[in-house]
């Protein structure tokens, strides 16, 4: 297949793109900068600049390349300060989910490409209600705490943008599985807390697992292949008060500080709160079972040691420290 990947130049295009080329496909990749153009062009992919915010540009590189199949990996979040605000920090990041969508669905279209896949997001998506494990069929949270509800409704409209033209979305989890991962920074620094009793549910999923997933659905027979949604996770779901500490112990950082709910509240705001403590993971049993997906990395609590504990991803995670912002803030950092 020849295979238009935006955002190939990203954490998880540059896992996705070597594993599209091991399968014999045809990869055209996109940054948007010719910077990343030879990193591209070393991955094996062909290398081009394209801004998913000129409709125009991307309706000319995507009928240029008559791809079979587009897929969406574009976010802009390398260089995001997360703040008490989430819509503040996603706002170029809402924008490609909404406009950057449509431009590239409606690209692929005139393309003629018959396969769409788009990256979308698992992560405190579902209701905070009932159960801490929740599959594709599941409500999402309707009722968002202040502050990310652009980003909400950015995610909603992607998944059904993408799902109504006949392609699928992946909600993934939380990446990991790079030396430059966002939780390393706060977690080294003390400043990524356990809040209240930490029984907020995360899902996370390593970045190649995460571009294996990607591969087997781009790779779906024409009888299989039909518009979805997969949360694309690991298997194990977690609360915060079990995944933290053995985050921070991979990382050799101290025990993650505990904040009591009116504290974090205060210091960190409304989002850190319900992660910490309402938050709900996601199944990944529909993508086993459709995709046909295994994992390399089927819980975290591998492969945080297999990313962070070897001395040579130790000394990387080290290097990468300054150049992230934490999520949170402690009162006495
Ligand atoms: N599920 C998750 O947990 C999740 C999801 C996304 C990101 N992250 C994390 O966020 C951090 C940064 O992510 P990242 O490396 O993927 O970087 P990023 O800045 O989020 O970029 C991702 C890709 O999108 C491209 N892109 C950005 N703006 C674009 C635009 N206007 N038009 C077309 N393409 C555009 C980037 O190109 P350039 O390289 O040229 O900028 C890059 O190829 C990483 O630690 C990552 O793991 C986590």
């Amino acid at each position: 297949m020849r295979v238009f990947v935006v955002g190939a130049s990203g954490a998880i295009g540059t896992r996705l793109v070597p594993q599209l080329i091991e399968r014999r496909h045809e990869v055209i990749g996109t940054s948007t900068s010719p910077d990343k153009s030879e990193h591209i062009r070393a991955l094996g992919a062909e290398p081009i600049v394209l801004d998913l915010l000129d409709p125009r540009a991307v309706r000319e590189a995507v009928l240029k390349a008559e791809p079979d199949a587009v897929v969406n990996q574009a976010t802009a979040l390398a260089d995001v300060r997360f703040t008490k605000n989430l819509d503040r920090s996603f706002v170029q990041t809402n924008r490609l989910r909404t406009e950057g969508t449509d431009a590239l669905l409606a690209a692929a279209r005139a393309a003629g490409a018959r396969r769409f896949v788009s990256q979308s997001f698992a992560s405190m998506r579902y209701a905070r209600e009932g159960g801490p494990v929740k599959t594709e069929d599941d409500p999402l949270d309707s009722n968002p705490v202040p502050g990310m509800d652009e980003t909400r409704a950015a995610m909603n409209y992607l998944d059904r943008a993408v799902t109504d033209a006949g392609g699928i979305a992946l909600r993934y989890g939380l990446f990991y599985g790079a030396a430059n991962d966002g939780l390393i920074w706060p977690v080294r620094k003390r400043q990524f807390p356990i809040v209240g009793d930490g029984g907020g549910f995360s899902s996370f999923i390593h970045l190649d697992d995460a571009a294996a997933a990607t591969v087997l659905a781009l790779e779906l027979s024409d009888t299989d292949w039909s518009p979805a949604i997969y949360n694309v996770v690991d298997d194990e779901p977690a609360p915060v008060h079990e995944w933290l500490p053995v985050l921070a112990e991979a990382l050799g950082a101290k025990p993650p500080r505990r904040f009591p709910v009116w504290l974090a509240r205060l210091f960190a705001g409304d989002i850190a709160v319900m992660l910490g403590t309402e938050a709900r993971g996601a199944s990944n049993a529909k993508a086993k079972r459709e995709l046909g997906w295994s994992l390399r990395c089927p819980t975290w609590r591998q492969g945080f040691f297999e990313t962070y504990a070897s001395p040579a991803a130790a000394a990387a995670a080290r290097s990468h420290a300054n150049a992230n912002v934490g999520l949170t803030r402690s009162p006495s950092a």
